[in-house]
């Protein structure tokens, strides 16, 4: 079987990081590209993140793309206090050498889609959704092009982790959420009720110590480092792999449960914006918009994270 063709939009970010490893160590996937958003950290960071990431796999070949430097309407919120300064803080790696696309991502996104048979590309992202509205925006034809959306984003039962209703990349630009939420997209949704299941252990991090590799020597870097925080606010031995749960699920499904729902992104209120409101029991005739996940086979998770990011 040919490999599925993707795009990963991200805002690196360690979990990121280890999302955009793992897509290039699968020969199932082709990366098309990384488009790069603001999130974790202004643009300008998250472009040299993906960058590194991509030398630090040997693969200086995919094209980056920056894209947004702020969200739709709102000032931009970034998450420093988790991922340190550069975003990427735990490792001291090179500064990148590849040259970064002169594209805008919001161009590359439009253009791929339109040269690429429908259905053929399936859209991945790792942050806010500014540069996938911003593409539905400026291109309404892409929407039925597009294979599918699998995202990390929202919370329902575990609630938020940047407000208390709000899960970070929601909340950083709720607008551009519901523009794809209300897109009639297949979207396939990996939010923290599912990634705080995916919490990594001292057994995981010492397993990616002992590739004896730049790659599982940065992997477990990273973690050590951004697990601190996570260790210290949820009180849990580990800290969660978030954005890895798209990329694992591309090429795990049968690892991931969860029911296809209608969810709705709340714009107004001051205490709950960002919030993904799903109708997990199917209280309201809203129309199911989205597969939004409640579980995950941790350990095959990361069993398979282990077994591909020990080949780079
Ligand atoms: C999400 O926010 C970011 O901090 C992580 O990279 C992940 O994409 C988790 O809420
Ligand atoms: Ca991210």
């Amino acid at each position: 079987m040919p490999p599925r063709k993707i795009i990963i939009d991200t805002d690196p970010g360690q979990d990121d990081a280890v999302a955009i490893l793992l897509a290039l160590a699968a020969p199932e996937l082709q990366v098309l590209g990384i488009t790069t958003v603001a999130g974790n950290v202004p643009l300008a960071l998250t472009a040299r993140n993906a960058r590194v990431i991509c030398e630090l796999a040997g693969r200086p070949d995919i094209f980056v793309f920056a894209g947004a430097d702020r969200p739709l309407q709102r000032t931009l919120v970034t998450a420093e206090h988790v991922h340190g300064k550069t975003g990427l803080d735990g490792i001291a790696l090179p500064e990148p050498r590849m040259p970064l696309q002169d594209a805008h991502a919001v161009d590359f996104i439009v253009q791929t889609l339109r040269d690429e048979p429908p259905g053929a590309v399936t859209v991945c992202t790792l942050g806010p959704l500014t540069n996938i509205a911003m593409a539905l925006q400026k291109a309404p034809d892409i929407a039925e092009r597009i294979a599918a959306i699998v995202l990390m984003g929202g919370a329902y039962f575990e609630v938020g982790n940047i407000t208390p209703a709000a899960e970070f990349n929601i909340y950083v630009d709720p607008e551009a959420a519901h523009k794809v939420f209300a897109s009639g997209i297949d979207l396939t949704v990996m939010p923290l009720d599912v990634t705080h299941k995916a919490l990594t252990t001292e057994t995981h991090l010492q397993a990616f110590r002992d590739m004896g590799t730049r790659v599982g020597d940065a992997v477990a870097a990273w973690t050590d480092f951004f697990e601190r925080f996570d260790k210290e606010k949820y009180a849990t031995p580990g800290a969660p792999l978030h954005d890895p749960c798209v990329i694992a699920y591309l090429l795990r499904p049968d690892l991931f449960s969860g029911r296809h729902v209608n969810v709705e992104i709340e714009l107004h209120s001051a205490l709950t914006r960002g919030m993904t409101v799903a109708d997990w029991w199917g209280v309201t005739p809203r129309r199911p918009n989205a597969m939004f996940m409640g579980d995950v086979d941790a350990d095959g998770f990361f069993a398979l994270l282990a077994e591909r990011i020990g080949t780079l």
